[in-house]
């Protein structure tokens, strides 16, 4: 399909490309995989009018538009007043896309710099203990639960729990003020939801207005006494000219990494449950932390989290991906869960293998907007699986998983398991 392209291909069952989409933006219950294998064949650079976008799926037209962000632009403040006058009225908005992911270089260069030095590797492998004793809490709850009850849902006891828990204590949120903040993510994150209207953007503006008023009570006092926690941390950071994050600055980091860091790997976790379940010949993977780690990069390619990718990007000129014309000025939004099932890039890529040579799947995404948190999801998810499996080896689902649309679309609304050595 061309830019110049006005009618639509039609998938086989009927549906044109705009309805195949709506699909899979809007529903959550829906396999997306044979989907997303016709568009990467018929049409993998689709303009949808319905999302006034272009729709790329294949691997090297995605990591292309990943890679290149002098031309596939983040939304600044700039293209965010001319493309969403609405964003005018919506300070949730705003912040949002004026985040870390929202900024172009050289702004983004600097943010990304301040913030780490203080989010460093050596912060996030120092967490190791803190997530286990997380993960043991939880899971020694849940196994309670599967005791008395017969069986329990990991979702809610264990999967959504476990990344509240370790960005709080990560970034020095008091644990007892947990179920306020956390309450407010599902309603800042009205902000990347294609279906939302006037009433959730309104929601989303009370939402993020609460948590700002929440974090200046807790900057403050970590301004009088710092601790040894990543707030603290941002409080105090500048570079080697003395360069330092401004008020709004740090407020609007750390909304970005409370609403990041949240929803992704609790999806992450549910889906590594369903995969161990599904393939218990790969679950052996786990048992040594060296071979972990594939296990959990493959998961992560095989089942995205994030598969419609949150931030937008814009073209700054007159461009071409894959041999498709795209004009300046238009929207380019990413499939990602698609381009890591190309299989022009991962061979034979529907099935699930760990011992796969790996080829930089993009659940992270690529170039300059990479995941600031890939490490601390990675290590969560590793950790939880590998705990998971030497309790429970013979874990298995109690109740067909049911799974339901969320903002980055295909969460798990339950996951019930039991086991036999409960
Ligand atoms: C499995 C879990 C996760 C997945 C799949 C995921 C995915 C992504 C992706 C695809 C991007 C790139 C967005 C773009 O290019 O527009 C991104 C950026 C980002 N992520 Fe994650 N993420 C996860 C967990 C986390 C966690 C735990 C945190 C923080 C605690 C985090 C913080 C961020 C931040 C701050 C950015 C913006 C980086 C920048 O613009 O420079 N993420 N993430």
């Amino acid at each position: 399909m061309t830019a110049e392209r006005t009618e639509q291909p039609r998938q086989p069952a009927g549906a044109s490309v705009d309805e195949m989409l709506f699909g899979l933006m809007m529903r959550g219950d829906i396999d997306p995989y044979p989907v997303y294998a016709w568009l990467r064949e018929n049409a993998p650079v689709a303009w949808s009018g319905g999302f006034n976008a272009y729709v790329v799926s294949g691997y090297a037209d995605c990591d292309q538009v990943l890679r290149d962000h002098e031309v596939f632009r983040a939304i600044d403040e700039e293209m965010l007043a001319a493309l969403f006058p609405q964003a005018a009225q919506h300070e949730a908005y705003r912040i949002f896309q004026t985040s870390l992911v929202g900024h172009n270089p050289p702004g983004h260069t600097r943010l990304r710099r301040l913030v780490s030095r203080e989010f460093t590797p050596r912060r996030i492998n120092g967490m190791r203990p803190e997530i286990e004793r997380v993960c043991a809490r939880l899971l020694d709850r849940a196994q309670e639960r599967m005791r008395a009850e017969g069986s329990v849902d990991l979702h809610r006891e264990v999967s959504v729990p476990l990344p509240m828990h370790v960005l709080a204590r990560l970034l020095g949120i008091p644990e007892a003020d947990l179920p306020h903040v956390s309450a407010l993510v599902p309603r800042m994150l009205h902000v990347v939801d294609p279906a939302a209207g006037e009433e959730q953007f309104t929601d989303a503006d009370a939402a993020f207005a609460e948590f700002g008023d929440y974090l200046d009570v807790l900057v403050a006092q970590r301004r009088r006494e710092p601790r040894s926690d990543l707030l603290s941390g941002l409080v105090s950071v500048h570079d080697e000219d003395g360069d330092r994050l401004s008020g709004d600055e740090l407020r609007t980091m750390v909304f970005t990494l409370w609403a990041a860091g949240f929803e992704t790997p609790a999806i992450a976790a549910d889906n590594g449950v369903a995969t161990l379940l599904a393939h218990p010949e790969h679950a052996h993977w786990l048992d040594a932390e060296e071979t972990a780690g594939a296990f959990v990069d493959e998961l992560l390619r095989w089942e995205t989290p994030g598969p419609v990718a949150a931030a937008r990007r814009y073209t700054a000129v007159d461009t071409r991906i894959g041999g498709v014309a795209v004009p300046a000025g238009r929207e380019v939004r990413l499939l990602i869960g698609s381009a890591n099932r190309d299989p022009r890039r991962f061979p034979d890529s529907d099935r699930f293998d760990p011992a796969r040579a790996a080829a930089n799947p993009l659940m992270f995404g690529a170039g300059i907007h990479y995941c600031l948190g890939a490490g601390l999801a990675r290590l969560e998810i590793t950790v939880l699986l590998r705990e998971l499996r030497r309790r429970f080896p013979g874990l298995r689902a109690a109740a067909e998983p049911v799974r339901r649309r969320s903002i980055p679309l295909r969460e798990f609304s339950s996951f019930i398991v039991t086991a036999d050595n409960r």
